[in-house]
C-alpha cells in the first residue's frame, strides 16, 4: 500500500467552564494511547481556558482524530489554525505527551502563545508558520 501523505494541524479551542487538572490528564493519557496506534505525534498545550494542539502523522489518521477531537463535549469553539501537508515530521518525538517538565519561563510562554491564539476566531498563513516557530523553540 503506498505511503499516506503526512499531514500537519493545528487548532485551538475553549475549555468546557468546569474543567479540572484530572480532566486534562485524562484527556493527555487517551490521547498519547491513542496517537501511539495512529503514528501520530505532537503536541497538546492545556491552560484553564483554551487547548492548543498540534497534530501530525498519516493524512486519514490525523482527520480521523481530529474530527473526533471536534466532537469532545470537553471543549467547544474549535478553530482550525492551518492544516498543511509536510515531508517530515516536525515533533516526532512526542506522542502528544503533555511535557510535565515545563519549567516556570516555559510555563509562561506555553501560557502567553495558548492565549494570543485563544483570543483569535480567524488565522493567517503567517500564524500558521509563527505557531510551527514557537512550539519548536519550546
Ligand atoms: C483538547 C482535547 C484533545 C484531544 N486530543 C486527542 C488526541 O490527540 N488523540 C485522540 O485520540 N483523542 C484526543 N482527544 C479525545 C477525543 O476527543 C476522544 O474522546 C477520544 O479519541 C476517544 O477515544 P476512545 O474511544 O479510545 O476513548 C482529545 C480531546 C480533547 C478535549
Amino acid at each position: 500500500m503506498p505511503e499516506q501523505p503526512l499531514l500537519q494541524l493545528a487548532y485551538v479551542s475553549t475549555a468546557q467552564t468546569d474543567i479540572t487538572a484530572d480532566c486534562i490528564a485524562e484527556i493527555h493519557q487517551q490521547a498519547e494511547r491513542n496517537n501511539r496506534l495512529h503514528h501520530i505525534t505532537g503536541l497538546l498545550l492545556a491552560t484553564e481556558q483554551h487547548f492548543l494542539q498540534l497534530l501530525e502523522g498519516p493524512k486519514r489518521d490525523v482527520e480521523l482524530t481530529y474530527a473526533r477531537i471536534q466532537r469532545d463535549k470537553r471543549h467547544h469553539h474549535v478553530r482550525l489554525i492551518f492544516q498543511n501537508t509536510v515531508s517530515e515530521r516536525q515533533f516526532p518525538e512526542w506522542h502528544m505527551g503533555l511535557r510535565r517538565s515545563f519549567d516556570q519561563a516555559e510555563h509562561e510562554d506555553v501560557t502567553a502563545i495558548v492565549n494570543l491564539y485563544g483570543q483569535r476566531s480567524q488565522f493567517s498563513a503567517q500564524h500558521g508558520a509563527a505557531l510551527v516557530l514557537l512550539l519548536s523553540s519550546l
